[in-house]
C-alpha cells in the first residue's frame, strides 16, 4: 500500500527527531513493500516567521488530505512574548481541532532497561499488578478537542478579571470514554476515570456518561478517582493503573507526571485519533496525528543530543492506529527495545547523564541508525 504522511517537523529539536523517525519508516517500507510519501508542512514558530501565523490555512488543508500526520515539536523563547492567539502552541490546538482528533493516547511504561532513570524506589514500584517486578505500564486517554482548552474565555472590561470555561457535551465525553474502553479491552481491562466530581459539574456529567457507556463493556472494570488523588496514586503505586481516561487539562498534567516516572519525557510517544473518516469504506482508518510528548527543547537543538525514540515510537503508533500495520509497528518497538538492551543511551536516559560501564552514549542520529540496523529480520 501507499500512504501519504503529513510531516510537521516544527521548531527546536523537532526537525532533528523527525528525520530519524522518517528514516526508520523508510526502512520499514523497504522491508515490507509499503510506500510512505511525505508532504512536508510548516506550523509553529517557523510558520510564524515565514507567514506571520502559527498555523497557515494551507498547512491544515494539506494535512487533511493526508492519511496521517507526524509532528516533531513547536515553540521557542523567541515567540513567547506574542499574544496568545499568535503563539506557536496555537498551531497544535488548531491541528487537533481542525483534524478532529479528540482522543489522545499517551502510553507510559517503564522499560526494564531504564529502571535507574525512574525516580521511584523499588518498593513503591512493586504493586499487585506488576507481578512482583518493579514497573508499570499505563495508558492515559486524554480528551483533546474540548474542555478548558477550547471553552469560552475572556477578560472583564477593565482587564482585571479573566475566565476560562470547562464545558463538555455528552457526545464529546461518550466518544472519548469509548476510546478508553476499546483500549482497555486490548489491555488489562481496567479503566479509571479521573475527574473532580466532588466540585465540578462537568465532572459529574462525565460520571453520568460513564454509567451508561460502561454497560457496553461489562468485561472492563470501571473505577473513578478525583484528580488530586490520582496525581498522588501515580507516584505512590503507578502499577495499579491500566487505562486512565480524563479531560483535556487533567490529561495534560497527569501525562507529564507519568512521563517523569517512565525515565525520560524524550521516550514517550503519543497518538491523537479521530473518528473514522468514512466508516462505510472497507479500509477506513481514523484520522491520526502522532507526536512525541516532549517539547521543542531549544536549549539542546542542533547539538545531535536529543532523544529520537519518542518520535520513532510515535511513528510506530501511526503504523498501528492509522494504517493497521501491527507487525511493522511491533518491529519498530522491538528494535527500540533492542537498542536499549545493547546499552545505547541518549544523554537524557544515561545513568546520571554519564555513560556507565555497560552503556554507550549515542547521539540523535546514531540512535536512529541503531534502530534501523536492529530492525533487520524483524519484518
Ligand atoms: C501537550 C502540550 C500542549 C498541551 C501545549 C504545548 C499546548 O503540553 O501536548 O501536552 O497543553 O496540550
Ligand atoms: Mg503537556
Amino acid at each position: 500500500m501507499t500512504y501519504s504522511i503529513a510531516l510537521v517537523p516544527g521548531d527546536g529539536i523537532g526537525p532533528e527527531v523527525i528525520k530519524p523517525a522518517t528514516e526508520v519508516l523508510d526502512a520499514v517500507g523497504d522491508a515490507s513493500g509499503h510506500v510512505f510519501n511525505y508532504v512536508e508542512l510548516e506550523a509553529g514558530g517557523c510558520a510564524i516567521d515565514s507567514t506571520g501565523e502559527p498555523l497557515p490555512k494551507e498547512t491544515l488543508e494539506a494535512a487533511k488530505q493526508c492519511d496521517a500526520l507526524l509532528l516533531g515539536a513547536v515553540g521557542g523563547p523567541q515567540w513567547e512574548t506574542l499574544p496568545g492567539h499568535l503563539r506557536p502552541e496555537r498551531a497544535l490546538l488548531g491541528l487537533r481541532a481542525g483534524l478532529g482528533v479528540f482522543a489522545n493516547l499517551r502510553p507510559a511504561k517503564l522499560p526494564p532497561q531504564l529502571r535507574s532513570a525512574c525516580p521511584l524506589k523499588d518498593d513503591v514500584l512493586i504493586s499487585s499488578d506488576s507481578e512482583g517486578k518493579p514497573g508499570f505500564d499505563l495508558l492515559i486517554v486524554r480528551e483533546l478537542t474540548g474542555g478548558l482548552y477550547f471553552g469560552e474565555r475572556g477578560r472583564s472590561a477593565d482587564g482585571k478579571a479573566a475566565f476560562d470555561t470547562e464545558r463538555y457535551a455528552w457526545d464529546e465525553i461518550e466518544r472519548v470514554l469509548r476510546a478508553g474502553y476499546e483500549a482497555a479491552m486490548g489491555r488489562r481491562k481496567k479503566l479509571c476515570i479521573v475527574d473532580k466530581a466532588n466540585v465540578l459539574e462537568s465532572s459529574r456529567l462525565w460520571r453520568e456518561v460513564a454509567a451508561v457507556a460502561s454497560k457496553e463493556y461489562p468485561d472492563v472494570e470501571t473505577s473513578f478517582l478525583y484528580v488530586d488523588n490520582a496525581a498522588m496514586q501515580l507516584i505512590r503505586a503507578p502499577g495499579q493503573f491500566d487505562v486512565i481516561a480524563t479531560s483535556n487539562l487533567f490529561g495534560d498534567i497527569l501525562s507529564d507526571e507519568a512521563s517523569a516516572l517512565a525515565g525520560s519525557i524524550g521516550m514517550l510517544p503519543s497518538a491523537s485519533i479521530g473518528s473514522p473518516r468514512d466508516s462505510l469504506a472497507k479500509d477506513f482508518r481514523p484520522m491520526g496525528m502522532y507526536e512525541p510528548i516532549h517539547g521543542s527543547a531549544p536549549d539542546i537543538a542542533g547539538k545531535n543530543i536529543a532523544n529520537p525514540l519518542g518520535a520513532i515510537l510515535s511513528a510506530a503508533m501511526m503504523l498501528r492506529y492509522s494504517f493497521g500495520l501491527e507487525t511493522e509497528a511491533r518491529a519498530i518497538e522491538d528494535a527500540v527495545s533492542a537498542a536499549l538492551d545493547a546499552g545505547l543511551r541518549t544523554l537524557d536516559i544515561a545513568g546520571k547523564g554519564r555513560a556507565t560501564a555497560r552503556e554507550t552514549i549515542a547521539g540523535t542520529r546514531e540512535m536512529g541508525e541503531a534502530v534501523i540496523t536492529l530492525l533487520e529480520n524483524k519484518i
